[in-house]
C-alpha cells in the first residue's frame, strides 16, 4: 500500500518536469524552422514574388530610391549594398550582399514581400509601398560584387 503511493507520489510530482520538457522541446523546434538558423532560405511565396512593380525606374524614382536605401537601410546593407553597413559585423546571420546574383535573381515582388516583412535582424521596412519600389528600383541599379 505505501509502495504504491509512494509511486503514485513519484509519478505525480515528477509530471510537472516533464510536462515542462516536452513543452519546451516543442517551443524550440518552430524557432529553427522558421529559418532563424545561419543561411537557411528565405524565399517569397509565389504570389507575392509576382506582384509587379508599379513605379518605373526613372532617373527621379533611383535617386529617391538611393535616399531612402542611405537612410533605412545603409546601416546594415553598406552604402552600395554588399552587406558591409557599420551595424553589420554585429548581426547573425550578416546582412546580404544585395548587389549578388542570387538577390538580384529574385523578382522585384519578392524583394517587396521581404522588405515589407523583415526577418530576424532584418527589421519590416518603415516605408509606404511606393518608397519600398524605389528603393527596389535603386537596388536594380546596384553594381555587381567584384
Ligand atoms: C538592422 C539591419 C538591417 C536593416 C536596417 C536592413 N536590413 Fe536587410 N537584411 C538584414 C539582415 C541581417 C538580412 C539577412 C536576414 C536573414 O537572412 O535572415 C537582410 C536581408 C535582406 C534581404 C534579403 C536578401 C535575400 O537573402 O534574399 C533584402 C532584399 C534586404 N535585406 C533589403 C533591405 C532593404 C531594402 C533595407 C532598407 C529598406 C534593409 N534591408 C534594411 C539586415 C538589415
Amino acid at each position: 500500500m505505501s509502495i504504491i503511493r509512494m509511486t503514485v507520489g513519484i509519478v505525480v510530482r515528477a509530471l510537472p518536469l516533464t510536462l515542462a520538457m516536452t513543452v519546451t522541446a516543442f517551443a524550440t523546434v518552430p524557432a529553427r524552422a522558421q529559418g532563424l538558423a545561419v543561411n537557411a532560405s528565405w524565399i517569397a511565396p509565389d504570389r507575392a514574388a509576382h506582384r509587379a512593380n508599379v513605379l518605373p525606374a526613372t532617373t527621379d524614382a533611383v535617386k529617391r530610391g538611393q535616399q531612402l536605401f542611405l537612410r533605412e537601410c545603409e546601416q546594415c546593407h553598406g552604402k552600395a549594398g554588399h552587406g558591409d553597413g557599420p551595424q553589420a559585423s554585429s548581426l547573425q546571420p550578416r546582412p546580404a550582399d544585395l548587389a549578388l546574383e542570387r538577390v538580384q535573381s529574385q523578382s522585384d515582388g519578392a524583394l517587396f514581400w521581404k522588405i515589407t516583412e523583415g526577418r530576424g535582424m532584418m527589421p519590416r521596412a518603415a516605408l509606404s509601398e511606393s518608397e519600398k519600389w524605389a528603393v527596389i528600383d535603386y537596388l536594380r541599379t546596384l553594381p555587381a560584387p567584384r
